[in-house]
């Protein structure tokens, strides 16, 4: 039988990951994201690429209904699968490092929804905050939860935005795509093209590149990364399998790419 993904409304998905999904639409306000930008976004705690990678050998992602082994798994089976059709070596290096940002469980805390017993801040579809949440978004009904949906300054279609301001110029919730992300952009050698960047910053957002919502939002610009985050979601979404890897195997064939890519891999958090 052919496999299934991303199925929320099968009965079975389990009670964490729906569990997970109200906590994110509670607690997931403009404010919390600022504090969070504030928080992490500081660029202090230097650990090389390959320690990282490491560290999410021990972080199971809550969100995710079709996986339940440790994310570095989830990682080496992205960027085989791309490696194997033949596609740029930026864009294996991508694969696998798009969900490093989740190694902000190492320092975060449950009260941020970033720890590996809260992952709320850290993995899930995201959205944009400082405007209404759209019914595209992952369990809908928990949308009335949030706070800023009280609040007339966020709860209309553009909110806080500006007509076709366009992606880039949206909060998006926190998590691990906007913290890579940050942290790539704050390196001091990167040479990952335009495409990379935006598949690590856009990944998660479901309600945008599946669901199409938040088109008053939107500008030109925007209709080349939906193609982009398109290619590359086939890779983060359906090579998703029991097969799995050891790191130390494939270190050497990827280590020569980030090098090309990111000079110093060692990288500051
Ligand atoms: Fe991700
Ligand atoms: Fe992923």
């Amino acid at each position: 039988m052919e496999q299934k993904f991303r199925e929320f409304t099968k009965t079975d998905v389990s009670l964490a990951v729906k569990n997970h999904y109200r906590k994110m639409r509670q607690n997931q306000t403009f404010d919390y994201v600022k504090r969070m930008h504030n928080k992490y976004l500081n660029f202090n705690n230097p650990m090389e690429l390959w320690e990282a990678m490491y560290s999410l050998d021990n972080l199971i992602d809550v969100s995710d209904p079709d996986l339940d082994l440790p994310n570095v798994q989830h990682l080496i089976q992205s960027a085989e699968a791309i490696r194997n059709d033949n596609r740029p070596d930026w864009m294996q290096l991508t694969g696998l490092i798009h969900d490093l940002g989740k190694t902000m469980y190492l320092w975060g805390c449950d009260k941020d929804g970033t720890s590996q017993k809260e992952q709320w801040g850290l993995v899930g579809d995201v959205f944009v905050v400082g405007c209404s949440l759209p019914e595209s978004c992952v369990f809908p009904e928990f949308n009335k939860l949030n706070p800023d949906m009280e609040n007339q300054k966020y709860n209309t279609q553009n909110g806080i935005y500006q007509d076709k301001c366009g992606l880039d110029n949206l909060t998006l919730a926190w998590g691990h795509d906007e913290y890579l992300f940050q942290v790539l952009k704050n390196h001091k050698t990167n040479d990952l093209p335009e495409e990379a960047m935006a598949m690590i910053r856009y990944h998660s957002f479901y309600p945008w590149h599946t669901g199409m919502s938040y088109s008053s939002l939107l500008n030109e610009k925007d209709k080349q990364y939906l193609e982009w985050i398109k290619d590359f979601n086939k890779y983060d979404l359906y090579t998703k399998s029991n097969k799995t890897y050891d790191l130390d195997e494939i270190i050497d064939y990827y280590d020569p790419i980030a090098k090309k890519y990111l000079g110093d891999t060692l990288i500051y958090w």
